[in-house]
């Protein structure tokens, strides 16, 4: 358990609760405890799916720009391997993952939603990359994640602008998920995790590996990592539980242990 980041656990689903009032500035000692909250929700065999949430206010406006604006070339470009490292963590556990958003999740604050498998917000939410503003572009992931969710144009014109877009405009473009009302955006996010906790743990893991995996990649290597994975999932006590469940008692009713 950080200062700024705790990780409660209840019937599987782990929330990562990101708490630095006022505005959940993201510094460097709270990028670190987001790095080991990943960490922690990876390793953890209970824990099936998680929740990203920064409470009933604000996700996160970002990385601490009052930490960040005397620092120097030098500095900086030692610092930016952590930045982009505590993003990658979160984008690296093997669960599913649902960024629970309300109020502003910029900078640094979208980047960590963009390092989730899905994003709930609420109707008040805004999100955007407003880096170009401070005389920068997003370092944490970004200038990547963005472009490869919403496409390049729409990535170039918030992050060329660094205008902040409105829930529905967010979901238009597939930034994010579902839109609900503010008061129920953890609820919903919860659920949406709870949906996991029961399922077959190895085989979702396998597929946001491949899936994450293979769109850095070309065709062809893309379905080797497909086929290596599927084909280890044979495995795996989940596939025989699968297919006998299917056999005996149809789709949909198999009970799966998570290995
Ligand atoms: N870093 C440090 N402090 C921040 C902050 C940030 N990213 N965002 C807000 N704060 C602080 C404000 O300085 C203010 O502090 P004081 O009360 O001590 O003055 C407090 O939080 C409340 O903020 P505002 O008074 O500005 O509140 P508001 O409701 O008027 O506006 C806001 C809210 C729109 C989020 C506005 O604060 C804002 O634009 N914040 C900066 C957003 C931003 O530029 N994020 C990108 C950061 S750079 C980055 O993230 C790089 C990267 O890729 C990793």
């Amino acid at each position: 358990m950080g200062e700024f980041v705790r990780v409660d656990v209840e019937n599987g689903v782990a929330t990562i609760r990101l708490d630095r009032p006022k505005m959940n500035a993201i510094n460097a000692q709270m990028q670190g405890e987001i790095a080991e909250a990943a960490l922690q929700v990876s390793a953890d065999d209970d824990i099936r799916a998680a929740v990203i949430y920064g409470g009933e206010k604000v996700f996160a406006a970002g990385a601490d720009i009052k930490e960040m604006a005397e620092m120097s070339y030098a500095v900086m470009s030692a610092h930016s391997r952590r930045l982009q490292g505590f993003t990658k963590a979160l984008a690296a556990i093997p669960k599913p993952v649902i960024a629970a958003i309300t109020g502003y999740a910029l900078g640094g604050g979208l980047e960590v939603a963009l390092a989730a498998d899905f994003r709930v917000v609420g109707e008040g939410a805004r999100l955007g990359q407003p880096e170009i503003q401070l005389g920068i572009i997003p370092g944490a992931g970004g200038t990547q994640r963005l472009a490869r969710l919403v496409g390049p144009a729409r990535a170039k014109d918030l992050v060329f602008s660094g205008r902040h877009v409105k829930a529905d405009e967010a979901l238009a473009m597939g930034l994010v998920d579902r839109v609900v009302p503010d008061a129920d955006v953890y609820a919903e996010a919860l659920k949406l995790a709870e949906r996991y906790k029961n399922g077959p743990a190895m085989a979702l893991s396998a597929a946001k590996q491949a899936i994450d995996s293979g769109l850095d990649v070309d065709l062809d290597t893309g379905l080797e990592i497909e086929r290596l994975q599927f084909s280890a999932l044979f495995a795996t006590e989940d596939q025989k539980t699968g297919m006998t469940s299917f056999l005996e008692q149809g789709p949909g009713k198999a009970g799966f242990i998570g290995h």
